[in-house]
């Protein structure tokens, strides 16, 4: 059975791109392309590697080589069964594709404004096996608190709110914190998308953005819609039902990070590592998956806000300070005690560059130093998109009622590995008349 994943134009995303996001997959999973120039083939690959190629007659190594002659076509991505007796692979994808010419310049299309559409429920394969894993559990406990003393430091003029009691999460609590050691990322990219796409599914979601620079509503170029956020609760004890904001998704609402005036950044300096947990548990309440946009780095803040999560899920950029800097994901959270220690979700490789050597570098030492269950099957790759995304002001998916960038599909695939690592069931679908 072909289970699509994705599909798309060439002109937008070219062979080389779609190989590297979906080429790491465990699964099998096919490539049918149909060129500009006549040529229509078929690649298979698997956990990195070509499996096979055809190009009309031909296969093998030419037959691959071939079918990225021609610039412009169609593209379509599918898992299968993996047959019984695979043939022996034509090598590894990353080494094929450095042998690959580079293509020629690229024809930008405009992307029209959109208005945000209602997305009905769509039903997709979840692709991945996996569990959730936690970090070694080896933390020094004599070192749990160095991150959260240096924050307790505070003038006595400040003015705490209330403490209130930090409550358990139940079993069935998903609370995902988006981290990354390193700025600049992709979080905020992620958690906006990702979220989508998890409501897309059918979930209950609601995104807590927790950081005030360049958060969520800036990203969608909302700001002005906010009277009330998530720091308003936190230090100023705002009331969470008028912070919700509600999308054009029934099943998606944002809580942003600030309304229009900041909290006193005194108090904002303080560790409120209670109020986040319960203001965290109580969202959770609301939704089925919560997730949680947080700022740069895995300390401060940062910490503080994991300490309340279930779980999170690391953004790895492809590129070298990124993959430098990413040591600290796995020892941040080893320095949390066991009990406010969120398990890792998984690791998902953003902003990959297929062309340059230094971007594939980052993915290769991903797939080799992290503990195999943590990097998602799913890959980011950079792409113009974003950028039209943000300066719209619309996820990925909204962009173009009618083809939406492939790009967009990744997050449908993300969220399905998600949605598998946590076990959550997709919700019945409710009869509806189609004839008005
Ligand atoms: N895959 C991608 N391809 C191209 N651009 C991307 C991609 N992912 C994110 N970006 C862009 O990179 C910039 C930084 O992304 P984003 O704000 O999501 O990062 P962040 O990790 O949240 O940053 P911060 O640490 O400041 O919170 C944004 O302009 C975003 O549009
Ligand atoms: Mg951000």
């Amino acid at each position: 059975m072909k289970v699509g994943v994705m599909q798309g134009s060439l002109k937008e995303f070219d062979l080389a791109e779609v190989l590297q996001v979906v080429g790491i997959g465990r699964q099998y999973t096919g490539i049918e392309l149909r060129l500009s120039n006549g040529v229509v083939g078929t690649i298979f690959v698997k956990s990195g590697q070509v499996v096979s190629a055809t190009a009309n007659d031909t296969a093998g190594p030419n037959a691959f080589f071939n079918l990225f002659q021609a610039a412009d076509g169609r593209f379509f991505v599918f898992r299968t069964e993996t047959p019984p007796d695979l043939p022996e692979p034509l090598g590894p994808l990353h080494r094929m594709l450095m042998e690959v010419p580079p293509p020629g310049p690229r024809k930008s299309e405009p992307v029209q404004p959109a208005v945000a559409p209602l997305y009905a429920y769509e039903e997709r394969e979840l692709p991945t096996q996996a569990g959730v894993v936690s970090p070694p559990p080896n933390a020094s406990p004599s070192m749990h608190s160095i991150g959260a003393s240096a924050l307790k430091a505070q003038p006595a003029s400040v003015r705490q709110p209330p403490v209130v009691a930090a409550p358990p999460h139940g079993p069935d609590t998903r609370i995902i914190g988006i981290v990354s050691p390193k700025g600049g990322s992709g979080k905020s990219t992620i958690s906006l998308n990702l979220s989508l796409s998890m409501a897309r599914r059918g979930h209950s979601v609601v995104l807590i953005d927790t950081d005030v620079n360049g958060d969520i509503l800036s990203a969608i170029n909302a700001r002005s819609r906010a009277n009330i956020g998530s720091l308003d609760i936190v230090y100023n004890d705002a009331p969470l039902d008028q912070a919700l904001l509600d999308t054009v998704m029934p099943k998606f609402k944002i809580l942003p990070a600030v309304g229009s005036k900041l909290p006193d950044p005194e108090l904002m300096a303080t560790e409120q590592k209670d109020r986040w947990r319960k203001l965290l548990h109580d969202v959770s309440k609301r939704a089925d998956i919560v997730l949680v946009d947080t700022p740069a780095g895995m300390f401060g803040h940062t910490r503080t806000v994991c300490q309340g999560c279930t779980h999170v899920l690391g953004v790895l950029q492809a590129e070298v300070i990124a993959a430098r800097s990413f040591a600290r994901f796995a020892e941040a959270l080893q320095l949390l005690r066991d009990n406010e220690r969120p398990k890792v979700l998984g690791v998902v490789l953003n902003m990959l560059q297929t062309r340059h050597h230094a971007s594939l570098s980052v993915f290769q030492e991903a797939m080799q130093d992290l503990p195999q269950e943590w990097l998602f099957d799913t890959t980011i790759p950079r792409h113009p998109a974003f950028l039209d995304s943000t300066h719209q002001g619309l996820p990925l998916r909204h962009l173009d009622d009618d083809v939406p960038p492939p790009v967009a599909f990744l997050f449908d695939n993300l969220a399905a590995e998600v949605a598998q690592r946590l076990s959550l069931q997709i919700p019945a679908l409710r009869a509806r008349p189609f004839l008005l």
